[in-house]
C-alpha cells in the first residue's frame, strides 16, 4: 500500500497571515523608500514605520491565533534555520519601528501617524538616549533587518529554483 505524500503546496496560511505578510514587506519598503528621499520625507518614514509597528502587533495576534501550515519534508537542519529566521524578523520588525519612535520620543519630538493620531510620548527629553537610539536604528538594527531579509528571500528563491517544491504558494 503507498502512502499518499503531502503535496508541499497543500498548506497555505491563512488569508489574514498572507495579507499581513504582504502589506507588512510593503510598508517596510515604503518606509525605507521614504526616508531614501531626504529629510522632507521624514515625517512620511515615520508615518509608515509607526503604522508598520500597529500592523506588526496585530500580525503577532493573528499569528498566535490562526496556526502556520505543516511545513512541507525538509531536512531538519533547514526547518530550524528557517524558524530562527522568521523569530529574529519578528524581534527585528518590532526593533526597528520601536527604536525609531524611542529617538523621537527622546528628541523631545512626537510620532504623528498621517496627522490622523500621534503617539503620546512616553519618555523625557534625553539627547544621550536620543543618539542612542538613532545609532541602534539606523547603524544597527537597520543592517540586522536587512541581513535577515536577504536570508529569508534566499531561502525563499533557494526553494522554489533550486528544491522546486514551490513553497512560496503557501503564502500566495
Ligand atoms: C519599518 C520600520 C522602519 C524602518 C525599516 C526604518 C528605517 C530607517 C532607515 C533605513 C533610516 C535611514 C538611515 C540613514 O540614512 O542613515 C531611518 C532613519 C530615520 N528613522 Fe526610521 N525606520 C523605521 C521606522 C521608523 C519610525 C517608526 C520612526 C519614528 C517614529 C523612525 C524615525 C526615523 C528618523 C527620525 C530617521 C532619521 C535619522 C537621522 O537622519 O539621523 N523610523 N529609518
Ligand atoms: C519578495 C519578498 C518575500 C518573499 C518571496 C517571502 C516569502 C515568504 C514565504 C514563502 C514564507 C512562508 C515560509 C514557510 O512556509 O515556512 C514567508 C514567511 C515569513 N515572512 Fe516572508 N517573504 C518576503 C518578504 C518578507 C519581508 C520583507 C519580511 C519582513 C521584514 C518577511 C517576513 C516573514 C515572516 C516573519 C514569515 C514567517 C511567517 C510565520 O510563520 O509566522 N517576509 N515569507
Amino acid at each position: 500500500m503507498t502512502t499518499p505524500v503531502a503535496s508541499p503546496s497543500s498548506g497555505k496560511y491563512t488569508l489574514a497571515t498572507r495579507i499581513f505578510h504582504w502589506v507588512g514587506a510593503l510598508l517596510i519598503a515604503g518606509a525605507w523608500v521614504a526616508i531614501e528621499q531626504g529629510d522632507d520625507y521624514i515625517s512620511l518614514h515615520k508615518s509608515i514605520g509607526a503604522s508598520f509597528l500597529i500592523w506588526t502587533l496585530l500580525r503577532i495576534i493573528n499569528r498566535f491565533v490562526s496556526k502556520a501550515p505543516p511545513h512541507p519534508p525538509m531536512p531538519k537542519w533547514q526547518t530550524g534555520v528557517a524558524h530562527l529566521t522568521h523569530l529574529g524578523l519578528y524581534l527585528a520588525m518590532l526593533a526597528m519601528p520601536i527604536t525609531g519612535m524611542l529617538m523621537s520620543m527622546y528628541g523631545g519630538r512626537g510620532v504623528s501617524v498621517f496627522g490622523l493620531f500621534s503617539f503620546p510620548s512616553v519618555v523625557g527629553i534625553d539627547r544621550e538616549m536620543a543618539k542612542l537610539m538613532n545609532g541602534i536604528h539606523t547603524g544597527a538594527m537597520f543592517y540586522v533587518l536587512i541581513f535577515l531579509v536577504v536570508a529569508h528571500v534566499g531561502g525563499a528563491l533557494y526553494h522554489q529554483f533550486v528544491m522546486k517544491d514551490n513553497l512560496i504558494s503557501r503564502m500566495k
